[in-house]
C-alpha cells in the first residue's frame, strides 16, 4: 500500500528526519508528503525546506479559533492527500475535524511504554525523569493510534529499552530516541506491508 504521510512535529523533528531517510534510502515504500508545524522556528519546518517537503506553519498566532485551526490541519493534510498522519513530537491536541478525517490512521510515539508514564503533563524530558525517580529497570517506546484523550489510543508497536542504575533521565531519553527511530520507522514498514492492519 502507498502511504503517503504527512507529519506534525513541534521541535527538533528527528524522529520525523529518520522516516523521511528511511522513504529517501527505500527501506520505506511511503511518501513524505507534507510537514505542519506549531512553531515556525521548529527543526522540523527547516527539515522540510531541506528535503523540499511543502511545509506549514499552523498554530494559535495564525488561527486564532481552535476550530479554526483544526481545520486548517485538516485541509493541509487533505490538500497533499495523505492517508497516515505521524506527530513526531507534536506537543498540540488534534481536534475533532482532524481526527474524524483521518479516524485510525493518526500515530503518536511516546518515549515509554504506556500506559505507564503517559497523559496530560508527561511529555519529554519529564517522562525520563519520572521513570528514573520509580527505579525502573525497564522503560521503552510506545506507538498508539490517537484519539481524542492524551496518550490513550490503542497500541500497536511497543519496544523495551532497559535502565541502567547510573542512568540520568538524559543518558536515558538519548538511548530511548534511538529506538523511537527505529521503531517509528519499522512500525510504517508493518503498516505499508499490512502486516498491522489499522
Ligand atoms: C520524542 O522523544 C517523542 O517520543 C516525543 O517527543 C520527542 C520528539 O523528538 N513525543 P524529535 O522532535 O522527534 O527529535
Amino acid at each position: 500500500m502507498e502511504l503517503r504521510l504527512g507529519f506534525l512535529a513541534s521541535h527538533n523533528g528527528s524522529n520525523m528526519q529518520a522516516i523521511i531517510d528511511a522513504c529517501k534510502n527505500k527501506t520505506l515504500k511511503s511518501k513524505p508528503c507534507v510537514v505542519i508545524s506549531n512553531n515556525s522556528k521548529s527543526g522540523a519546518i527547516e527539515r522540510a525546506k531541506k528535503e523540499n517537503i511543502p511545509y506549514y506553519h499552523l498554530s494559535s498566532s495564525t488561527h486564532s479559533s481552535e476550530e479554526e485551526l483544526d481545520k486548517a490541519i485538516r485541509d493541509a493534510l487533505k490538500s497533499q492527500n495523505v492517508n497516515l498522519v505521524i506527530l513526531a513530537g507534536y506537543m498540540k491536541r488534534l481536534g475533532p475535524h482532524t481526527l474524524k478525517e483521518f479516524n485510525n490512521r493518526v500515530l503518536n510515539i511516546h518515549p515509554a511504554l504506556l500506559p505507564k508514564y503517559g497523559g496530560e503533563g508527561m511529555y519529554g524530558i519529564l517522562v525520563h525523569e519520572a521513570v528514573i525517580k520509580a527505579k525502573e529497570k525497564k522503560s521503552g517506546v510506545t506507538i498508539h493510534i490517537v484519539n481524542s484523550e492524551y496518550d490513550r489510543g490503542p497500541v500497536i508497536n511497543q519496544v523495551e529499552v532497559p535502565v541502567y542504575e547510573n542512568d540520568s533521565a538524559e543518558t536515558l531519553a538519548q538511548r530511548v530516541l534511538t529506538v523511537e527511530h527505529q521503531t517509528y520507522v519499522e512500525t510504517i514498514k508493518k503498516i505499508e506491508e499490512e502486516k498491522i492492519k489499522l
